[in-house]
């Protein structure tokens, strides 16, 4: 199948993945695949689920597959039209593990070593502290060189990431000639950095489930999470926008100006001398109203097998196309032999 723009007519490309090794926040939605779903007109963009890079930590297979789907579902639900976007599983184009191992004798030890994700995520995982962690970022480099984009957008903790794939790219077009385009990250001007709902100094993120809001929690988890949210410590009481000295109201501030479009000053003015008694509620409910369409959708999709089916198949095929020209190029240039059939 070939791909959604023909090179004659060729749009820059962009390219991203996410790990099913959670589920989808609040924090991804807001702060990526809600602006990602406005890209597809003007960019040619490639979407994958990130399976390959799951098992660097220990998955049980059976939720690895469902979360797998999960994820797909979530993304066309987010506004990702499997039409204008090549949505695919990682693991589905084998091209990704096999460029993966040539470019890691293009990464050196030293390099992957100063990662600071692999020192967070071994500290964390000390009982499995496995080569393919090490590795990571030479297989995040052929998921990124392959398809050749202009853009990677991602958060900044996978900035040093990106960062790793461009000396790779430029040390392999030195040595070899030009071969893969060199990325730039892309992080989007809008987009909104949701920090925890009960830690509101660190992100949100899935191994603080309090502070975290899942876009398939029901409506009363959600609530409740929000009426639990951490506001500040002073006695102020006072919807304001402080973010130094009141991180969580600015926090929930952030969030309802990006669910509802209000600026700061009209979200002061609307709960004017009403405390966050009321706030947090309303923050909580504007929320829900947004989740409540993604989560039925992706429960729709999810519950249609046969639909997801030919998502993913379309989709691996589509990428298959764009990744099987990068990785002759490579393998021809390191001086393998061609193969007849
Ligand atoms: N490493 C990324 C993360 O943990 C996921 C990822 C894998 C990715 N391959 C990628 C992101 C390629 C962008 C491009 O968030």
């Amino acid at each position: 199948m070939e791909p959604i723009t023909p090179a004659a007519e060729a749009k820059k490309v962009m390219l991203s993945g996410i790990q099913p090794s959670g589920n989808l926040h609040l924090g991804n939605y807001l702060g990526a695949v809600k602006n990602w779903a406005e890209l597809a007109d003007q960019f040619d963009c490639y979407y994958f689920m990130a399976d390959l890079h799951s098992i660097t930590v220990r998955q049980d297979p059976k939720a690895l597959r469902a979360r797998t789907l999960e994820l797909l579902a979530l993304y066309i639900a987010c506004g990702l039209d499997p039409e204008k976007n090549t949505l695919f599983i990682q693991s589905h184009v084998h091209e990704h593990a096999e460029l993966a191992w040539v470019l890691n004798c293009y990464t050196m030890f030293g390099e992957l070593s100063r990662m600071t994700q692999f020192k967070d995520k071994s500290a964390k995982n000390s009982d499995n502290i496995n080569a393919g962690l090490f590795a990571y970022p030479a297989l995040m480099a052929a998921d990124i060189l392959l398809y050749q984009p202009d853009f990677v957008p991602v958060g900044q903790d996978q900035k040093q990431h990106c960062e790793l794939t461009r000396d790779i790219a430029i040390r392999f077009n030195n040595l070899y000639g030009s071969t893969f385009k060199v990325p730039e990250p892309y992080i989007p001007k809008v987009g909104a950095r949701v920090m925890s709902l009960s830690t509101p100094t660190s992100k949100m993120s899935k191994s603080d489930p309090n502070g975290c809001v899942f876009l398939m929690d029901t409506p009363e988890d959600i609530s409740r999470k929000f009426k639990r949210a951490v506001t500040d410590s002073d006695t102020e009481n006072c919807v304001r926008y402080a973010p130094a000295e009141k991180p969580g109201v600015a926090n929930l501030m952030s969030i309802y100006s990006s669910v509802t479009g209000k600026t700061f000053e009209e979200i002061e003015k609307e709960f004017d001398g009403m405390g966050y008694g009321k706030f947090k509620p309303a923050v909580g409910d504007a929320v829900v109203e947004t989740l409540r369409p993604i989560r039925e959708e992706a429960q729709r999709i999810l519950a249609d097998k046969a639909y997801l089916q030919q998502v993913y198949t379309d989709g691996a095929q589509r990428a298959t196309y764009v990744a099987r020209k990068t990785l002759r190029k490579v393998y021809k240039k390191v001086g393998f032999i061609e193969k007849p059939f």
